[in-house]
């Protein structure tokens, strides 16, 4: 079996190597029969008119089994419903406190104040793998109908994408974005740095929620935190719903994901990874992935070292399978590692996959790579039970990298784990690099 295979020439010996919005406006019409105004004209066009608005979503937080997480915004004050519904009508409704937010932004020359008002809910007490219907509807502002679909209880498949970097360049982002609507993924994993400077509150608009704008309402985005949503707040008032922090699970069928945040102040880096070999270890998922913003293990670009000397041997006894991170703008698939010892411990492979939209960074391909490349990408991974395959596609829609594996008595084939590097030899490398770095 191929087991994987990267377009690039010094691929390595050993490794051969929208949907449309679906508008129910007319069903959901009797369920928000109150409601007016419209949602079809452009949140900033509305915004410098002065009109009532949904301005940012609505967009999916989290999706679990039985509850779900929303956010959206509206330029008006005043709370807001969200009615939903498994059948075409949506007959039940939570109600939003908005929370205020004051800003400015600059117009003809002129700095203009600004007051926008976010409003965040769960959904609860949801049936697992159903269809959800939802609108929004407020003092005079109402979204087109959206749906979704809660997690199922059993299922031993998934379809997931995994992306980041996506800062500073919304029409390449908006791009990938258009490539992954049509992948109907069950979530989406996003590895930071979703604006240039995330205490521009002005910048979460047209960076990264009208990029998004007919992915999030379906699909949940999960994101780790990249350094660029900065420590202003600005970034848990939007995207962190109500009762949960920067690091959090979730589960899908046969795998487990941990989103971790490595770059707001507070806890230490030992702590932080202490936080991922505990959630690994309570879960007995057949897949396991970690996703933070930070790498640590990256020869391109910011040649980051993040939980340097630690994170390698933790994040193999915790049995972690991948770990896809972002911060240089490129995309590096290592060669899995071999754990020390061999038993008992997992053969991690580390993705950096920071092409989401920002400039692109330089990246020279080593021997340690089974796939490197200087490319606006994301990666598609669809397991099913013990079978993983993961194909990365650049901004044409190609396929440039496609990794297959499989997993049999807790280890994984001998194919690919022919291709590993010994851990020591890795962080021998890691050293060398950074000596070069500097
Ligand atoms: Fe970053």
């Amino acid at each position: 079996m191929g087991i994987g295979r990267c377009r690039k020439s010094w691929r390595l010996s050993g490794n051969i190597l929208t949907r449309q919005m679906i508008c129910l406006v007319a069903a959901l019409g009797a369920a928000v029969g109150a409601a007016v105004g419209c949602a079809a004209i452009p949140a900033r066009a509305e915004l410098r008119q002065g009109r009532p608005a949904i301005t940012k979503g609505p967009v999916l937080l989290r999706v679990y089994q039985d509850r779900a997480a929303l956010m959206w915004e509206t330029s008006t004050a005043g709370a807001c419903k969200l009615h939903y519904g498994k059948a075409t009508e949506a007959k039940e409704y939570v109600e939003s406190t908005p929370e205020e937010v004051s800003y400015e932004v600059k117009e003809d020359n002129k700095t203009v104040k600004r007051t926008a008002y976010i409003h965040k809910v769960w959904l609860e007490d949801l049936e697992a793998g159903q269809v959800y219907r939802y609108r929004v509807t407020g003092p005079e502002v109402r979204s087109r109908a959206h749906r979704f679909r809660t997690v199922p209880v059993d299922t031993d498949k998934v379809r997931f994408i995994v992306y980041g970097d996506s800062r500073s360049n919304p029409k390449t982002h908006r791009k990938l974005v258009e490539l992954m609507i049509k992948k109907k993924a069950d979530f989406v994993v996003h590895s930071g740095d979703l604006v240039s400077s995330g205490s521009k509150y002005e910048q979460w608009g047209p960076q990264y929620f009208e990029p998004v704008k007919g992915l999030a309402e379906r699909t949940p985005i999960y994101i780790a935190k990249g350094n660029h949503e900065g420590g202003s707040g600005n970034y848990e008032k939007l995207l962190i719903p109500q009762g949960q922090k920067n690091s959090y699970a979730f589960d899908y069928g046969p795998v487990h994901y941990f989103c971790l945040d490595n770059v707001s102040r507070g806890q230490g880096t030992k702590e932080r990874l202490d936080l991922i070999v505990r959630d690994a270890k309570d879960s007995s998922a057949e897949w396991k992935f970690v996703s933070y913003h930070i790498p640590s293990l990256n020869f391109g670009g910011h040649h980051s070292t993040w939980g340097r000397p630690d994170a390698l041997p933790k994040l193999a006894e915790a049995g972690i399978d991948f770990v896809l991170t972002g911060h240089s703008h490129q995309y590096e698939r290592f060669r899995p590692i071999e754990p020390p010892g061999r038993t008992g411990q997992s053969y991690v492979t580390y993705i950096t996959t920071g092409g989401g939209g920002a400039s692109l960074y330089e990246l020279k391909p080593t021997e340690q790579h089974a796939c490197a490349d200087r490319v606006h990408h994301f990666c598609l991974f669809e397991i099913k039970g013990n079978k993983l395959k993961m194909k990365v596609f650049n901004l044409e829609g190609k396929v440039i990298d496609h990794l297959e594996i499989t997993k049999s008595k807790g280890g994984l084939n001998k194919e690919y784990l022919q291709t590993a590097v010994p851990m020591e030899e890795m962080q021998r490398y890691q050293q060398e690099n950074l000596r070069k770095k500097k």
